[in-house]
């Protein structure tokens, strides 16, 4: 994650963008990347303190900086992390991005925090959503003969006479996009283990889920048999 200036307002606030995460950076070592138009060097020390800066070296404005050498040398009698330009040497606080041996420009900055980086909120949210979606097709299809509930992943595959024909039946009578089976398996002996099946993909959220798993069942198993 990196923190930016929003413009524009009153008041300058930080916002959070999320770029990688922690685990695939190594440590002591530099990444570039993109954000949007900017060309970002992103920094993971071995003590595992993590930093943002520009790509670009402010003596040359080469786009080098990732590829600059970690280290560290004490200012005021306090350990700072630095990164050294791998041209010319250069060498920048990453904490601040004062050139500590030269008159040069600074290196612009941006602080990161591990704490934003190991951020695994989102995945314990979605899992949770997913895990809803699961029990609202058990509560909906689970009486329907053949139904096995996922194991992982988000989607179910539901037992229909003929997949093709049944992903039409559904796009056309309920406005609900599946895959045929036959269209994800390969024939085994001249058979299509697939072809029974329909694929769909629990990806709306839960209301939307309900009501279409609602449409699906009564157009597919209430009203024709599947
Ligand atoms: S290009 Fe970076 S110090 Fe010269």
């Amino acid at each position: 994650m990196s923190t930016q200036i929003e413009e524009g307002t009153s008041e300058a606030t930080l916002s959070l963008e999320p770029l990688c995460r922690s685990a695939e950076l190594e440590r002591g070592w530099g990444e570039a990347l993109w954000l949007e138009t900017t060309q970002l060097a992103l920094f993971r020390t071995e003590e595992d303190a993590f930093f943002a800066t520009s790509h670009h070296c402010p003596t040359s404005g080469a786009k080098v900086m990732a590829r600059g050498i970690l280290g560290d040398t004490v200012v005021d009698g306090d350990s700072v992390a630095t990164v050294a330009c791998p041209l010319h040497k250069e060498v920048y606080r990453l904490d601040t991005g004062e050139c500590l041996n030269a008159d040069s420009l600074p290196l612009p900055v941006q602080r990161v925090s591990a704490a934003a980086w190991s951020d695994e909120d989102h995945v314990a949210a979605s899992l949770a959503l997913y895990q809803q979606k699961y029990r609202i097709a058990d509560e909906i299809l689970g009486d329907i003969p053949g139904y096995l509930p996922p194991e992982g992943g988000f989607f179910l595959w539901l037992p229909v006479a003929d997949g093709e024909q049944a992903a039409r039946t559904l796009w056309a009578q309920a406005g609900i996009q599946v895959l045929p089976g036959a269209y994800l398996s390969r024939d085994v002996d001249g058979i299509n283990p697939g072809a029974g099946f329909i694929r769909v993909a629990l990806v709306a959220d839960a209301d939307q889920t309900r009501a279409a798993l609602t449409r699906l069942r009564a157009v597919l198993y209430d009203e024709t048999g599947g």
